[in-house]
């Protein structure tokens, strides 16, 4: 948690500040890192680049590095971010057969009904709370619809994320403990059930929905197990909402912090593209992903030997110099589209569109209801872990009304 008045000085959140410092040191001073641990620490853009280019050496399978999960645990058989190919290819082309393009740009209407109806709810307000009125329940309605869960369940999803992404992890414990893995279990294993729940319901009763385009769905001639169904379906139901919750609410404090791009935005819509591309840069809702080396690789002048663990500081790459002059810059006019908050490579993130395109109409509807908004210095803005998700979980926001 941090009081606004670090907001207003540019420092967003102590510990987002913070990694965001180490990162840099160790970006000029040893940018392949090994800490006393083992584990390998990559701060350059061309290191992370690479490293996400080259499955065949960083493979996504790193459960052998973390504390077992629950048994049983549907994330452990089907989550498609820790799949190596050849089984990634095919469960990833199915999901893509489901979650097409046109499917995702479709949705404009729905998206827009769906933010004017959050904003109409606040009437003329002119306080409120943006993550509670909109940063979350938008994306995680819009997933749900999609998937096909009820919407009505979204405040026990919140429940969920919340424990979910309390995970007590800090830098010198990137991996979490054991413990604390175990601490979740219960949730996790609710979450589970509950999809499961869903999947069944599908079976019998298919619709035009995601869980019921995958049940009916065949890979290499197999259909998918439920396990698989279930883990896809947690897979986007959390990777699908609470990170572009991340993502409005990092707009919103960094045009806090820059009313110069803000002027600029209200009268040149047609940037709101490249502000959301900024945003995602400076503040990315992953700070990090990672990867097990699968054989001795050179990189950065260094060796990594074979079967090490390796985390990919996104933050760190979106900050480097080399590639983004004066990164501290919010600057409406990048004309680079190399920033890696949706990864690279075969990983590279399957809901980027949709994120991109909520962003884009959520923010834009913003700006027509709103003539100011500030992030009011009364009340603390509150964050989640930027080693989990970073971006604000409480966001309260003085307004007025257009
Ligand atoms: C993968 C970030 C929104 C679904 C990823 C990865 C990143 C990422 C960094 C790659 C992880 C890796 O390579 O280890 C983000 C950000 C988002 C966002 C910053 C919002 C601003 C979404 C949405 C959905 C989604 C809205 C679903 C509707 C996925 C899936 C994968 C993924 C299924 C796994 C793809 C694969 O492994 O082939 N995301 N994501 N994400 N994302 Fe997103």
């Amino acid at each position: 948690m941090t009081t606004n008045q670090d907001t207003r000085t540019g420092d967003l959140s102590g510990e987002f500040a913070s990694l965001r410092d180490w990162c840099d040191q160790l970006r000029a001073t040893d940018p392949v890192h090994r800490d006393e641990r083992g584990v390998w620490h990559l701060f350059r853009h061309a290191d992370v680049s690479a490293a996400l280019a080259d499955a065949a050496t960083f493979s996504s399978e790193t459960s052998a590095f973390l504390p077992a999960a629950a048994e049983g645990d549907a994330f452990r058989v089907a989550n498609l971010t820790r799949m190596d190919p050849p089984r990634h290819r095919a469960m990833r082309g199915l999901v893509s057969t489901a979650f097409t393009p046109r499917l995702v740009s479709g949705l404009a209407p729905r998206i827009s009904a769906l933010t004017s109806e959050l904003l109409d709810a606040l009437a003329e307000a002119s306080r409120l709370e943006l993550v509670d009125a909109l940063t979350y329940p938008l994306p995680v309605i819009v997933i749900s619809e999609l998937l096909g869960v009820p919407t009505e369940d979204r405040g026990t999803f919140r429940d969920w994320v919340d424990v979910l992404l309390s995970l007590n992890v800090d830098r010198d414990n990137l991996a979490a403990s054991q413990q604390a893995v175990r601490s979740v279990a219960p949730t996790r294993a609710a979450l589970i059930d509950y999809l499961r729940g869903q999947v069944d319901r599908r079976r019998v009763d298919p619709g035009e929905d995601l869980i019921s385009a995958l049940l009916a769905a065949e890979a290499d001639g197999a259909r998918l197990t439920e396990g698989e169904i279930v883990g896809l379906a947690a897979t986007l139901l959390i990777a699908g909402h609470i990170t572009t919750t991340g993502l409005l609410g990092n707009a919103m404090l960094l045009f806090d912090q820059h009313p110069e791009v803000v002027a600029r935005l209200r009268d040149n819509r047609e940037l709101l593209p490249s502000a959301i591309e900024e945003v995602l840069r400076v503040r990315p809702p992953f700070s990090l992903t990672m990867r097990a080396t699968t054989r001795e690789v050179e990189l950065g002048g260094r060796t990594l030997p074979a079967n090490q663990l390796v985390f990919l500081w996104l933050l760190s790459a979106n900050r480097d110099e080399t590639v983004f002059a004066e990164p501290d810059r919010f600057d409406l006019d990048r004309r680079n589209s190399h920033q890696l908050a949706f990864g690279r490579g075969i990983h590279f993130c399957l809901g980027a569109p949709l994120a991109r395109l909520e962003a884009r109409i959520a923010l834009d509807l913003l700006l027509d209801r709103y003539a100011e908004f500030r992030v009011a210095t009364d009340e603390p803005v509150e964050f989640y872990n930027p080693l989990v998700v970073n971006g604000p979980k409480r966001l309260p926001l003085l307004v007025t009304p257009a």
